[in-house]
């Protein structure tokens, strides 16, 4: 089932503040219907949260990227009586990533949370499901050790069902062996008589509505698809020569979610312009928002699928993060990004040529609001009214709520300097933007910092 068809499906971002200042990024669903499961994901989600705080305090080491937290999702089965969230937690460890998955569920029909465990009927059957594995290891030749797998509910934490009704059990890194696969289905034949009454529910729900969970290989493919979309502009409202007037760009990070519907009007009072750079895994749950920020004349850019730190990744890896928010942005909006702002502004010498692939123009920023690290919207305003030179870039997020209170005060004293708020392909007018290269503003002569990093 696609997100943007869940009725009451929202969006919660795990902010600033709750992450001690280290690169963290969250992100988990909530359905309106469900406040027991967002309890439970919120609770997951702090208590690694947490821990990874607490090994982090110590600071890091230089001259590596610093340690970083990020949390992914998907519905693997959503349905009237059935819903499943799939988390994956990833977190560096000793300077490497290391992810673990988990899968609750929510049975809407007797309102309760659900282990991934409490799809089987008894222990028996969680034996029997141990026994199943090892058996289905043993033909595939995954690497995974099968000795590992052994009756325990927490290597078992994430069930889910595929559409033929296969059980599909998730292990984490390192959890069973060092596997690159560390995925395994038990046929549906053989997993009868193993669930409980939810088991059934959620396996049937699987079968009829169950998008299953999405695989990297079968993703890439598509992302072809969208490549060739045209490039979003926002030329609606007019244009401007920057040349010419005093021009501002004023970016929003890290949406779409609850509190982007408050900012749009806030611009659109001002008929101020923007670009929203729109996370992946928000924007599958809020196409309608992505819709409404080029309705209303301002750009969505590309800030990747999940918000990891692109220089941690590989190419395939990095390409992913950029391909999957494409499809999201293009199917919502029919548009390519044509701009990506890559998070925590990291960028190093491989992250340019594989943004050249997919038609991405980097874009960090030279006005920090830090508006993440306070709920003070005056103190806000204030650092951005007085940093802000003809041509800036200016940082700020569409969730976490300060900035959305900052902004209308922002664009009165920025108006009454005489500037004009834009979007960033404004900033650099005729000469455009170009693939693989990063921009960091659009002040004075037009630089470029270009792909092996020095200026021309
Ligand atoms: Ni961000």
């Amino acid at each position: 089932m696609d997100p943007a068809d869940v009725p009451g499906l929202t969006m919660h971002t795990v902010t600033e503040g709750e992450t001690g200042g280290l690169r963290a990024h969250a992100v988990y669903p909530s359905v309106s219907d469900a406040p027991r499961l967002t309890e439970r994901l919120h609770r997951t989600i702090t208590e690694h949260l947490r821990s990874f705080n607490q090994a982090n305090r110590g600071g890091t080491e230089t001259g590596r990227p610093g340690p970083e937290f990020n949390v992914d999702w998907q519905l693997p089965t959503v349905s009237t009586q059935m819903m499943g969230v799939n988390l994956t937690i990833g977190r560096t460890v000793d300077s490497r990533w290391s992810e673990e998955h988990t899968t609750v569920w929510y049975d809407r029909v007797d309102r309760r949370v659900l282990d991934s465990a409490d799809l089987l009927k008894d222990k028996a059957a969680l034996g029997e499901l141990a026994r199943l594995t090892r058996d289905q290891l043993g033909r595939s030749g995954s690497g995974i050790d099968p000795e590992a797998i052994t009756a325990d509910a927490r290597l078992f934490d994430s069930l889910a069902f595929n559409r033929r009704g296969d059980l599909v059990a998730e292990f984490d890194d390192q959890q069973v062996g060092a596997a690159s696969l560390s995925r395994v289905a038990v046929p549906a034949a053989k997993v009868k008589g193993l669930l409980s009454p939810a088991g059934e529910r959620a396996q049937r729900s699987a079968v009829e509505f169950g998008a299953g969970v999405d695989h990297r290989a079968e993703r890439m493919a598509k992302y072809k698809e969208y490549a060739a979309l045209p490039v979003a502009e926002s030329t609606a409202y007019g244009s401007v020569d920057c040349a010419k007037v005093k021009c501002v760009a004023l970016t929003y990070d890290d949406g779409p979610g609850p509190g982007t519907g408050k900012l749009l009007d806030a611009l659109n009072a001002q008929r101020a312009r923007a670009t929203f750079f729109a996370v992946g895994t928000n924007s599958i749950a809020h196409t309608a928002l992505l819709r409404r920020i080029m309705r209303e004349g301002h750009l969505v850019g590309d800030h990747t699928w999940s918000h990891r730190d692109l220089t941690t990744l590989d190419d395939s890896r990095m390409g992913d993060q950029f391909g999957r928010a494409q499809c999201t942005l293009g199917r919502a909006v029919g548009r390519h990004p044509g701009l990506v702002r890559p998070p925590y502004g990291a960028v190093n010498d491989r992250v340019p040529p594989v943004a050249r692939q997919y038609r991405l123009a980097l874009v960090r920023w030279n006005v920090d609001a830090k508006d993440l690290q306070t709920r003070d919207p005056k103190a806000v305003a204030d650092r951005v009214v007085s940093q802000t030179r003809p041509g800036s870039i200016v940082l700020m997020h569409d969730v976490g709520g300060t900035a959305a209170k900052a902004t209308p005060e922002i664009l009165r004293r920025l108006r009454d300097k005489g500037y004009t708020f834009v979007t960033v392909p404004e900033l650099y007018g005729k000469a455009g933007m170009k693939p693989g290269e990063v921009y960091d503003s659009g002040e004075g002569p037009r630089e470029m910092i270009s792909a092996d990093g020095s200026q021309g």
